[in-house]
């Protein structure tokens, strides 16, 4: 058994938090283990919760379509997770000690791939990972480094749902991620719109 596949069955069994009581299904995460790319979302919702698989409800179908987009795909260039592995009940935020308990796991997975891009989607994910009194509304779309790695804060694709005005930023800072891509990994990456 590989690493990641080592950690998922680790995590698969937690029961460090009360979260874990509720749950249906661990949310490990999912994507290529070799990839460039980490988005980081806030946690399970409902569908995520139903089929052990992170964004696969209506703010997933979103975030596959700007990473279309961007010519990124969940099984060539990208590896998604998220702050917390189970779902809070009736989709309210992570507790900051929940937060805190599931972070060692989301270190481990960054540790594991290794990706040169991690982009945070969302408050929570930026909080969890880089700074509790960060606001993604001043952060958003501004490169930070983290432990080497170079990090992109942006809106979580369900605050795009909730609030079209955030789009257009939104799509500025992946255009930005497509840059550094291009820049980092591969020279060439092709994507039809930037
Ligand atoms: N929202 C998240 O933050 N993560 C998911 O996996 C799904 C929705």
């Amino acid at each position: 058994m590989d690493a990641l596949e080592q950690l998922k069955a680790e995590v698969t069994e937690c029961t460090r938090c009360a979260l874990s009581q509720k749950r249906t299904n661990v949310v490990f995460g999912e994507g290529s283990p070799n990839a460039k790319i980490m988005c980081i979302g806030e946690g399970p919702g409902y569908y995520e919760d139903q089929m052990g698989r992170p964004f696969v409800g209506k703010s997933g179908e979103l975030l596959d379509k700007i990473l279309g987009v961007c010519g990124f795909n969940r099984t060539e260039h990208v590896y998604i997770a998220n702050i917390v592995k189970c779902r809070p009940p009736e989709n309210r935020d992570p507790l900051p000690e929940e937060r805190t308990t599931c972070l060692p796991y989301l270190l481990k997975q960054i540790e594991i791939i290794q990706p040169t891009i991690l982009v945070l989607l969302g408050a929570t994910a930026l909080k969890g990972l880089i700074d509790p009194s960060a606001k993604i509304t001043q952060v958003r779309g501004t490169w930070l480094i983290w432990n080497g790695y170079k990090v992109m804060p942006t809106f979580h694709p369900s605050a795009l749902l909730r609030n079209e005005q955030l789009k257009r930023p939104a799509w500025e800072d992946f255009k930005k991620v497509v840059t550094k891509y291009r820049e980092l990994v591969n020279s060439n990456h092709f994507s039809a719109h930037c």
